[in-house]
């Protein structure tokens, strides 16, 4: 669909509509909420040369609908594919995101047994002191690119960290496939081909490793998520060697990109408000995860997932095929106006039980597996950075072209240098 009537432009389609202004989306959404909560589009254009979208897809923007579609998994599947775009090859890279039950529940069954509160509270102690870690090396500095020095650095380290790694060479490895995954669609990374072929590389360095480990830890647990995973059983089953890796290639990718772009967003966001910041410093330890989910709706940092409707079926008064794309804007539904009041106002105040954010999905089977890590991982890096970094100001955020991710490449900042 493509309404220009002078004010407002819906071609989602096109790579023009996603190089404009966030606010000029947000124009867009919002009129869609209000004048076709399920609107059609063309098929997209493609990200990479290689490949042509063959279909068009089904836009959903309201968040009661987002649920209805994430929910009814039987209507709405996920094994086709979770992103707008036709990525064949690397949605089987995607582990148990693009599966439906009985497998889904399986996999996510294994992999939940290794969660236990035990490892749970080991893996927050570990990102705690990573992220102290790394602000001991930045604070000193004074100014720089907050996206290359913290918030790329703190989930890559974090994740090398589950994988149990300790070797110097081989976080450097771990951290830079996970950097790739990031930045597919990055000029940067063309000399290994396509954005899909830049994607399916890091996959692959990234399932490889920790295949290698997995079957180490198999024999030889360590103390790490790595070995967790490899030893789970959920109802008599195990993952064997080779789903272990992948579940590692999609965490990394799960991981990583999200925290490092969300956590540039909370910055940009509380540059902007320093009042709210410095009511949320007042009392960090009851206002930081109103504050940080605040931060998750206003800018979720992954903008939409898809499902394939598995038969006919209507939804906001549109007729949908069996096999058509349906894709969930939380880019939109997190600041739907029947949900939220004054929805676009950033507004640390608005507690939990107003803030029903869906920045971690629409509450169906597969949502966000590590949201309690992300969120204390934000406020990890929240805490350091604005108790040791004074005076902190950030400039303009330069953003990824992109039509899944809400990211941040560059964000230059100065600081009052720490003395050590
Ligand atoms: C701010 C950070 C994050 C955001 C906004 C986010 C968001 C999401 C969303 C929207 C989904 C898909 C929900 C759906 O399809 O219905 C998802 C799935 C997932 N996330 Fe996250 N995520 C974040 C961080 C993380 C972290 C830190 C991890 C791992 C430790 C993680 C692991 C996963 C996994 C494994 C899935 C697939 C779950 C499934 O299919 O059952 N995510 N996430």
């Amino acid at each position: 669909m493509t309404i220009t009537d002078g004010t407002v432009n819906t071609n989602l389609s096109r790579l023009k509509f996603w190089a404009q202004p966030r606010s000029t989306h947000h124009d867009t959404f919002r009129w869609l909420r209000e004048n076709k909560p399920v609107s059609w589009h063309e098929a997209p254009e493609a990200l990479d040369p290689n490949l042509d979208n063959a279909q068009g897809f089904w836009s959903v923007v309201k968040y009661r609908d987002i649920q209805h579609v994430s929910r009814n998994t039987e209507l709405f599947s996920s094994a086709e594919g979770v992103f707008v775009d036709d990525f064949p090859q690397l949605e089987t890279m995607l582990s148990f995101i693009v599966t439906d039950a009985p497998r889904h529940t399986e996999m996510r069954g294994i992999v939940g047994v290794a969660f236990t509160p035990k490892n749970v509270f080991k893996m927050s102690e570990d990102t705690s002191r990573i992220v102290r870690e790394i602000i001991d090396r930045v604070a000193p500095k004074g100014e720089g690119d907050l996206c290359h020095l913290i918030t790329k650095e703190v989930p890559g380290r974090i994740f090398a960290t589950f994988m149990g790694i300790t070797d110097p060479d081989q976080i450097q490895y771990v951290m830079d496939a996970a950097e790739q995954f990031a930045c597919w669609n990055d000029p940067e990374y063309a000399h290994i081909g396509s954005p899909l072929q830049v994607f399916a590389d890091a996959s692959l360095k990234l399932a490889t490793l920790a295949i290698e480990l997995a079957k180490e830890r198999k024999e030889k647990p360590g103390d790490d998520l790595l070995s967790w995973v490899a030893q789970a059983q959920y109802e008599g089953n195990k993952m064997t060697v080779e789903e272990v890796g992948v579940f590692f290639a999609l965490l990394a990718a799960g991981a990583n990109d999200t925290t490092r772009h969300s956590m540039a967003h909370v910055l940009a966001l509380f540059d902007q408000n320093p009042d709210q910041l410095a009511y949320v410093l007042e009392d960090f330890d009851a206002r930081a995860d109103d504050a940080i989910n605040e931060c998750l709706r206003l800018e979720p940092p992954l903008m939409h997932f898809r499902r394939t409707a598995t038969q006919d079926c209507e939804l906001g008064g549109e007729t949908i095929k069996k096999g058509d794309k349906v894709v969930m804007w939380y880019i939109s539904s997190n600041r739907d106006g029947e949900v939220f009041e004054n929805p676009d106002t950033f507004d640390v105040r608005r507690i939990a039980k107003h803030n029903p954010h869906q920045a971690f999905g629409g509450g169906g089977p597969h949502y966000c597996l590590g949201h309690m890590l992300a969120k204390q991982t934000l406020k990890a890096e929240m805490w350091e950075i604005y108790t040791r970094m004074r005076d902190l100001k950030v400039g303009e955020r330069e953003m990824l072209l992109s039509n899944f991710m809400n990211g941040v490449k560059r964000l230059p900042a100065t600081w009052m240098p720490e003395k050590r």
